[in-house]
């Protein structure tokens, strides 16, 4: 019986790769060319599964072409690039991989929190600039981080390993807005309290984007949000670019209707608002709030785990749509 064919969508490590190819005929991007999308299309029609980064836009044009196509496992947990009802009616499974990032991840959203309200980057750029001549008592003095008021919007798993960082090692007072109320249990261990948007935008000293990007979260922070804000306070988003009008942010930094922000994610990244790059009060990363090469290396052979288990006819582990799982019998039945 010849093996399920795979694409591998961009470069990953060489030994996931290895690895891959036990189960499957793989087509691996080890060059890393950034395929257009006809090109994908090209080469998706004859595979069964993909391996992609989260940047490929898995939609209803791509799978109409690609019929054979039965998973596609993202090696992110964020799954945006999914068109996830076009997937389930089309019985294309879609995976991704969360919990094995969680606390790296929370872990550089507390980075990107110190850096922004301490004026990290911004003051190592004064000094390679040869500007630091003396001391001074309000050279770069930024905003307090222990004591204040932490404020997190999207309280799933990296929202809740932020605000135990931020309450436990921090002492800071945390505050959440949820599409759902976490229950009390968790409440208890992340000392959070739930309040309304509104109050987490007007209280929060420091307030960090954790939310889903989706058609709702589109914006989520613009003018109107901005300016409920406190002029001392920091922004940071780790979630997705898009959810933060990075237009309206740009104007708002330039103007000091907030003191600064912290982003990791861009709208239509890499490209980056031009506005960001010229105004001083901001710390930029470039989408590597998960990247450790333990964490990237977890994500990359779970994502391979999904594809292998689906394609040899068990249960994914961490599928998006399940319900696609539950009608298919599985790789073995079809092959
Ligand atoms: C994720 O896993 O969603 C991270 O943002 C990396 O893309």
């Amino acid at each position: 019986m010849s093996k399920p064919r795979i694409l591998v969508t961009r470069k990953i490590f060489p030994e996931v790769i290895a690895r891959l190819s036990q189960h499957f005929d793989v087509e691996a991007n080890q060059d890393d060319v950034l395929w257009s999308d006809a090109e994908l299309i090209e080469r998706l029609r004859d595979k069964d599964g993909a391996l992609t980064t989260g940047t490929q836009a898995i939609n209803a044009a791509l799978l109409a072409a690609c019929a054979k196509l039965r998973i596609v496992s993202n090696m992110t947990v964020g799954y945006n690039n999914f068109d996830v009802a076009a997937m389930t009616a089309a019985g294309v499974l879609g995976t991704n991989t969360p919990d094995v990032l969680t606390e790296t991840t929370a872990d550089f959203g507390f980075a990107l929190l110190m850096a922004t309200a301490r004026r990290v980057t911004e003051s190592e750029h004064y000094l390679r600039a040869g500007k630091w001549t003396r001391w001074s008592y309000d050279m770069f003095a930024g905003a307090e981080v222990h004591g204040s008021t932490l404020g997190i919007l999207g309280m799933g798993r990296i929202g809740q390993g932020i605000a135990k960082r931020g309450a436990h090692g921090f002492g800071m007072k945390v505050i959440y807005h949820n599409r759902s109320r976490l229950t009390p249990e968790l409440e208890a261990e992340c000392k959070a309290s739930y309040v309304s948007r509104d109050e987490l935008l007007a209280e929060a000293d420091h307030l960090v984007l954790v939310l889903p990007y989706t058609p709702e979260s589109h914006h989520a922070i613009g003018s109107a949000e901005i300016a409920r804000m406190k002029p001392t306070a920091t922004l940071i988003n780790i979630a997705r670019g898009g959810i933060v009008d990075d237009a309206a942010l740009a104007e708002a930094l330039m103007d000091r209707r907030i003191a600064g922000a912290g982003l990791d994610v861009f709208e239509g990244e890499p490209k980056v608002q031009p506005g960001l790059l010229q105004v001083p009060n901001v710390v930029l990363t470039p989408h590597i709030a998960s990247a450790t090469v333990k964490t990237r290396l977890k994500m990359a052979h779970l994502a391979a785990d999904n594809l292998i288990a689906y394609l040899e006819g068990r249960e994914p582990i961490t599928p998006v749509n399940p319900a696609v799982a539950r009608n298919d019998p599985g790789s073995a039945a079809r092959s």
